[in-house]
């Protein structure tokens, strides 16, 4: 797979919207700031994405169990996780130009990823940013007001008058809806640890500084799971999920040496372990995935705060604990937007002319085949062939513009294989296979076709 040093995000921004990857949301009322839409071409490639995490993560680990919790939750959750008291982004904001930014990430956007400024207090970051003259990156004045803390949580209320009702949340993450069914799950699945509960699904945040693209956005899908083992067993599935979190985005296609983890100096009081994977996006090294090592924070917290006792009963010893919890995060857009820009390639070709192509595994490329009439009077025999190609594979057709032109709209999306139907086709039922990344050509029988891409499908 291609990775571009000089890759911008602009770059793979204007190529996401005009191919139908992602737009901006609400845009034909000017938009809505850091909201963004999946077109009929991204919403494919999240969903594959998707798809492939919970294959690996749940489908091939017979101990992971899913579940589909609530957004809305009782508020006491909210209570018990800590995001109600003490949550807080360290946010300054700009007294010049009135715009707000969170105080660490403008020194890890200023020391270029050098500084770890999740490990310094506020007093560290506010010396830090006066030492460095660290200016607003709007406005390029220095003139910051002092950290103040800043709850990310959206809040809504409940009930048909606004007036008198129930303040509602929206979830910040989505592991809450994991930890509020660890005794639904455990006796329902008869699960004994360690063993893991797994969701996807929306997250909200109200956050400073979100930007980037989909880097950091307020509304975003989460991919977590977490794991309920005994305090003897979770230093190694902490060290195993680290593995198997590396292997997972690397198989999809991240190259290892666009890969690092960056584990945590300063850990949250009742965390044994904390690291993050890293990947070198355009605008430098950025996290992408965490993995932390919780002890009995979680589960011990909800016995205090809902009164039902989460003690684990050992079937083989009768001893009863708490378990502790290895948890593994990813953002599905954070890494759906890792894998545009892993896969983003502008390759000279003879002659001077340039392609662009995106060099998805198949696995996850949006369409699997692209099937493209030579001429359009061969297009009753194409549909026939989509309609055979569909049943199996999310397909596109295409019959509009020169064959040329056609292979390189498909390049651009990342479609593997383009079948192109011909005047032969019709005497001897074979199709023109081409291959996305080689662009090499082969002849098969229509019958062959799905046999053929199916090999590649294969993600392990
Ligand atoms: N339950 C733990 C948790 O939520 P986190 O580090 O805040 O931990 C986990 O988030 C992952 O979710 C991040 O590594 C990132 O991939 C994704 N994520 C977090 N905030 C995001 C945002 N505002 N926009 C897009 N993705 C986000």
């Amino acid at each position: 797979m291609a990775e571009n040093k000089k890759l911008s995000m602009e770059k793979i921004v204007n190529l996401c919207k005009s191919r139908g990857f992602v737009y901006p949301g609400s845009e034909i009322y000017g938009g809505f700031a850091n909201t963004w839409d999946f077109g009929p071409v991204g919403v494919e490639l999240k969903n594959n994405v998707k798809r492939s995490w919970w294959k690996r993560f749940v489908q091939e680990s017979p101990s992971t169990y899913g579940v589909d919790a609530a957004i809305l939750m009782n508020p006491r959750v909210w209570e018990a996780s800590g995001h109600v008291q003490s949550f807080g982004d360290p946010k300054m904001d700009c007294k010049n130009c009135k715009q707000r930014f969170r105080a660490d990430t403008l020194i890890e956007a200023h020391s270029k990823g050098s500084v770890a400024a999740e490990a310094m207090t506020d007093a560290e970051m506010e010396n830090y940013i006066a030492e460095h003259d660290v200016k607003c990156p709007h406005c390029g004045v220095r003139n910051w007001t002092p950290i103040r803390k800043f709850n990310p949580m959206f809040i809504t209320s409940r009930g048909t008058l606004e007036e008198g009702s129930d303040k509602v949340y929206l979830r910040p993450e989505t592991c809450q809806g994991e930890y509020v069914n660890f005794l639904n799950v455990q006796r329902t699945a008869r699960a004994k640890v360690p063993f893991a509960i797994a969701q996807v699904g929306k997250s909200f945040r109200n956050e400073i500084t979100p930007g980037n693209f989909l880097f950091r956005t307020v509304e975003f899908e989460q991919m977590e799971l977490q794991m309920f083992c005994k305090e003897s067993e979770a230093m190694q599935i902490y060290a195993d999920y680290k593995a198997k979190a590396q292997k997972y985005v690397e198989d999809l296609g991240l190259k290892a040496e666009n890969l690092r983890f960056h584990d945590h100096d300063k850990l949250a009081h009742y965390a044994k372990a904390a690291c993050d994977i890293q990947y070198n996006f355009p605008m430098g090294w950025q996290e992408l995935n965490g993995i932390h090592h919780r002890g009995t924070w979680d589960l011990s917290r909800h016995q205090e705060f809902s009164g039902k006792s989460m003690l684990y009963v050992d079937p083989f010893t009768n001893e009863k604990f708490i378990p502790n919890v290895i948890e593994y995060s990813i953002g599905a857009d954070r890494l759906t937007l890792a894998l545009l820009c892993a896969a983003y390639e502008e390759q000279a070709l003879e002659g001077g002319d340039v392609r662009t192509v995106m060099h998805f595994h198949p696995a996850i490329a949006p369409y699997k085949v692209a099937i493209l009439p030579l001429q359009k009077n061969l297009g009753e025999k194409a549909k026939e062939v989509y309609a055979k190609l569909s049943k199996k594979f999310m397909c596109d057709y295409d019959e509009t513009g020169s064959i040329g032109k056609r292979y390189r709209r498909q390049d651009e999306i990342g479609t593997p294989f383009c079948v192109t139907v011909d005047f032969d086709t019709l005497e001897d039922g074979a199709v023109t296979v081409r291959d996305r990344d080689s662009m090499q050509q082969i002849r098969l029988k229509i019958d062959e076709v799905i046999p053929y891409v199916e090999k590649f499908l294969e993600f392990n």
